[in-house]
């Protein structure tokens, strides 16, 4: 399947972007098939576990169909352990100036977060034009986005932190929102339980979300 190189296009694969902290090696795999099964894949891996990383590699080589991407990239050291994993992309909550050069300088798609105006319009002018915004929920969820829209018609975003199914619609309901992203679609007692085949329908139920 087709690897998109861009993170606009990389969103636009999917309305919904599990964000995955994986704690044991093993959940990997069965959890990325399950997700991609269900329409799901477009996959972001936090790295604040110690096995984040082996986890990513695992998924870039044995789940083929997916598009795997590190998330929580702090600093540009993680970036590079990232992209030297497989990862397809990286997301971070916020931004730095060295995390900024970093994903300019590899090339590799790149997520920053965002939670006010300024920020994003300084990475607009860096030619960020897909930004995370986080955390959605708490920084002003809906009326933020419909409120920046006008002024920032430029941008458009991926709104992560606290949206669940009964939210990520209206999410996606806007014109300036590219996907979302969340951690509902593989929760932490379906995960443990290796529930697959439960993971595989919330997957397919988030795959079914629509977008304008
Ligand atoms: C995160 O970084 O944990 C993401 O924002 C996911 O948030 P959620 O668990 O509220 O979906």
């Amino acid at each position: 399947m087709d690897k998109p190189r861009d993170m606009a296009a990389i969103a636009a694969l999917v309305p919904v972007i599990p964000v995955l902290t994986i704690e044991h090696p093993g959940d990997a795999v069965p959890l990325a098939r399950a997700l991609v099964s269900g329409g799901l894949r477009v996959l972001e891996i936090t790295l604040r576990t110690e096995v984040a990383l082996e986890a990513l590699r695992a998924i870039a080589r044995d789940v083929p169909d997916a598009v795997v991407g590190a998330g929580t990239v702090l600093n540009a050291q993680q970036f590079e352990q990232a992209r030297q994993a497989g990862a397809r992309f990286a997301v971070s909550p916020g931004c730095t100036p060295a995390l900024a050069a970093a994903a300019t300088a590899s090339g590799l798609p790149f997520l920053p977060g965002v939670q006010t105006v300024s920020e994003a319009m300084a990475l607009g002018e860096q030619g960020f034009t897909l930004l995370k915004f986080f955390p959605a929920d708490v920084a002003g969820g809906l009326g933020w986005l419909k409120a920046v829209a006008p002024p920032l018609a430029g941008l458009r975003f991926c709104p992560t932190g606290g949206i669940g199914p009964d939210t990520a619609p209206a999410y996606l309901s806007l014109a300036n929102v590219a996907c979302v992203g969340g951690s509902w679609v593989a929760p932490k007692n379906a995960v443990n339980a290796k529930d697959w085949a439960g993971i595989e329908r919330l997957a397919a139920a988030a795959a079914k979300l629509k977008r304008p």
